[in-house]
């Protein structure tokens, strides 16, 4: 039997693997390797969700950023991107749509845009467990203080994203400009977990400059902070960036990812991104055909929407909108897979190895 076999076996008994181990079962992965970990992850992600897919309606508020990551097409610096901003009414419109549509868990996206002080915030968050009070809310929106995390929490938020984009400072020092650091990043992912967010983490695959022990560092991470949510998705290039002219992540390495994290962590919750089916036709069943159980279409007004590009190309129809729902739906039962419309919380796992 092969060595990364023998390691992919060691994974799946153990959830857990040292840096180095995690390093070859990447750099060295084989088709067996690969059928066996995607394999397990299938039975792991039906041992706790079954066939269920569940669907968040994602709102992306404000493409209005302080920030100036060097990957990403909404940073601060670039001039040609056309901004905007929802106001909390609009935002409320979109929950309606999407409540109509079946929508249980709302995420609220957007760039650290200064327009957004806690004080709306909780307002808005308030407005929305007020009318649908059977419905999760979801927060993306970057860096904030632990008094502000805190806020947003008791105002009635439940989840929050905040990608640690890559576990490795050097990459991380490589992909962001100096004010930014890897540091404050993991502290605001410890507070959010302190707080009692259910707490995502995640990273782009194929990003510059990464390479198998970057992604082992991912892995360990991951292992050690035990995330409820993960989102992991191909570096795509975005033609207002210095990485223009980089290489965009493959979906087969990104699939490999997804069906490793599901047998770290069985219970997370794990989403077949956007990136994902931009780059490859099937990309959204490929990614639940790893492991995924969750897919988060688009509840944007129709004519923001082109203008929140993180990267090029991204796609916004079909599965990835609400419009799209029945698409999706038929995409997921073609590949034996039901769409869900609760709320979709993570299950407790109770067998004593429990991660989350
Ligand atoms: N390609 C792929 N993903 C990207 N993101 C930002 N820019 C890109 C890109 N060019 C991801 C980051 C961020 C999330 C919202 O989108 O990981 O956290």
């Amino acid at each position: 039997m092969s060595k990364t076999l023998l390691l992919a076996e060691k994974l799946y008994k153990n959830r857990s693997l040292s840096l180095e181990e995690y390093e070859e079962l990447i750099s060295c992965r084989t088709p067996e390797s690969v059928q066996y970990i995607t394999k397990k992850a299938l039975e792991e992600r039906h041992k706790y969700y079954g066939n269920s897919v569940f669907i968040r309606g994602l709102i992306e508020i404000s493409n209005i950023c302080k920030n100036n990551c060097y990957y990403c097409g909404i940073r601060g610096a670039n001039k040609n991107c056309e901004r905007y901003r929802l106001t909390p009414d609009e935002i409320l419109d979109c929950c309606k749509d999407g409540y109509d549509s079946g929508f249980r868990t709302f995420v609220l996206q957007g760039g650290e845009d200064a327009f957004f002080t806690d004080d709306i915030l909780c307002e808005l968050i308030k407005s929305i467990k007020a009318l649908y009070p059977d419905c999760a809310v979801t927060l993306s929106l970057g860096e904030r203080s632990k008094e502000s995390y805190k806020r947003l929490y008791d105002a009635g938020a439940d989840r929050y994203l905040l990608r640690h984009e890559t576990a490795d400072e050097g990459l991380y020092n490589r992909l962001h400009p100096e004010n930014m650091q890897l540091k404050t990043r993991l502290d605001c992912l410890k507070n959010l977990k302190e707080i009692g967010f259910q707490t995502g983490c995640g990273f782009m695959v194929g990003a510059p400059f990464q390479t198998p022990l970057h992604l082992a560092r991912d892995l360990k991470f991951i292992e050690e902070f035990k995330p409820h949510m993960c989102g992991i998705g191909p570096f795509i290039p975005h033609k207002d960036t210095i990485f223009k002219d980089e290489k965009q992540g493959s979906a087969e390495l990104t699939c490999y990812l997804l069906s490793i994290i599901r047998l770290i962590c069985p219970n997370v919750l794990l989403p077949s991104t956007t990136a994902l089916d931009t780059i490859d036709p099937k990309g959204c069943e490929k990614g639940i055909l790893s492991g995924a159980n969750v897919v988060m279409p688009n509840l944007s007004p129709a004519n923001v929407r082109a203008k929140y590009t993180l990267y090029n190309n991204k796609k916004s129809t079909e599965v990835q909108s609400a419009e799209g729902l029945k698409i999706l739906k038929k995409r997921m039962e073609n590949i034996g897979y039901k769409v869900t419309c609760d709320r979709g919380d993570v299950i407790k796992i109770s067998d004593g190895k429990s991660k989350i």
